[in-house]
């Protein structure tokens, strides 16, 4: 009898490590994101005038506006860059170059083809069902 839940356990085990392995060594899930030089110094402008201390980027962030992971997919770049200097509501009044807003949008623009924030819609069906649905 003994021998069998000896048995029992390293199959366990075997499934245990292997299952590991292959989770720990998958290398899909984190592909690089490459920013495009224009990018990186729109990056760089996010950084050093902390728009995350209001804004989200994948829900990580300030909460005082909006999540702006695809921003770009509901406001045109002009639109965007008006936000950037004219001070709406609590937002700042930022003196950005006209060079300097292009590569903020160009790093929203990056971001934006990274993936979907919130990735999944959920409608309440009158049965009371959920109906989820991931974007992909
Ligand atoms: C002190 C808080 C604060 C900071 C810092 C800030 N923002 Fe904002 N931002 C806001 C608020 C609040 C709004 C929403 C304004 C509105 O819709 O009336 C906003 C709106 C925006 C919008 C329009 C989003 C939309 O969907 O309407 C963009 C784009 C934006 N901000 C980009 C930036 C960038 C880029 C920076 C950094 C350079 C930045 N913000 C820094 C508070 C901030």
């Amino acid at each position: 009898m003994h021998k069998i839940y000896g048995g029992i356990l390293l199959v366990l085990i075997a499934c245990f490590a292997l299952y590991n392995t292959h989770i720990y060594s998958d290398k899909t899930l984190f592909g690089k994101v490459r920013l495009s030089e224009q990018a990186q110094h729109g990056e760089q402008l996010w950084l050093r005038n902390n728009c995350n201390a209001c804004h989200q980027l994948y829900g990580l962030g300030g909460y005082l506006g909006p999540d702006l992971t695809n921003v770009v997919a509901t406001k045109s770049p002009e639109i965007i860059k008006i936000f950037l200097v004219s001070g709406v509501r609590s937002m700042p009044v930022f003196s950005f170059s006209e060079q300097e807003k292009d590569q903020l949008v160009q790093f929203l623009k990056e971001v934006n083809e990274t993936g979907y924030y919130p990735n999944k819609e959920a409608t309440i069906k009158n049965t009371g069902w959920v109906d989820l649905h991931y974007k992909k």
